[in-house]
């Protein structure tokens, strides 16, 4: 594990985070995908013991597109304004992850409300980063929504999910001072370069717990 000053709880010693068996993932992203590039890195330079069995994204030109096809990792695009119902959404999901044999989902980056249809299929299984030291500045926008509280620090979150948004058991929280120059561009950038480093070691985290 990175001995960072800014690492909340680094639950685990480095002997701890090693899986002994690889863990089948799936990704959901939106967006950029920069923290599903971080899991991928991770997985090839051998610090994270999993495989990327398919990433899902929403966005038909989300860039996480472009990464996975540079990864070679197969990626399925299901469209949120095809289907008429989240449920109707989550069904699609959880049929492509059975399908490629997922064990473990990750939300990275994923700006769609789940519901329970992906949560029963996988339970106390759904992971999720948020940009804000949870329970604090939940939802959309919360680089802009500490930046408006002008507090300190901020940072991110890794947890599992449930059916609250933002909400479920924390795994690993990074802390990031907040600048007098930031923008919400500048901050998360820097919220970013945390992120990376603990999502890897948030999957980490909650594969060996549900291995207690
Ligand atoms: C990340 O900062 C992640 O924490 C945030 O979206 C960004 C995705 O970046 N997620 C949320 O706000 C979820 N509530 P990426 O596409 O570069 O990984």
């Amino acid at each position: 594990m990175t001995n960072s000053p800014y690492l909340v709880s680094p639950c685990l010693t480095k002997e701890q985070l090693e899986l002994t068996k690889t863990v089948k993932l799936g990704v959901m992203a939106s967006g950029s995908g920069s923290n599903f590039e971080a899991i991928a890195q991770a997985i090839n330079e051998g610090r994270l013991n999993a495989k990327i069995e398919v990433l899902i994204y929403n966005n038909p030109n989300a860039k996480v597109k472009e990464r996975a096809s540079r990864l070679n990792i197969p990626c399925v695009l299901l469209n949120h304004r095809h289907y008429k119902t989240r449920e109707a959404l989550d069904q699609a999901i959880v049929e492509v992850f059975r399908s490629n044999q997922v064990e473990w989902v990750v939300m990275a980056g994923w700006m769609r409300i789940i519901t329970q249809e992906l949560l029963n299929a996988y339970p106390q299984k759904v992971i999720n980063i948020h940009p804000s030291i949870l329970p604090s500045f939940k939802g959309i926008n919360a680089v802009e929504q500490a930046l408006e509280a002008k507090v300190k620090v901020t940072g991110c979150t890794v947890h599992l999910v449930d059916l609250e948004v933002d909400s479920g058991k924390i795994l690993i929280q990074a802390v990031v001072p907040i600048l007098p120059d930031d923008t919400s561009d500048t901050l998360h950038d820097r919220i970013q370069v945390q992120e990376h480093r603990i999502i890897v070691e948030g999957i980490s985290i909650a594969v060996q717990e549900s291995l207690e």
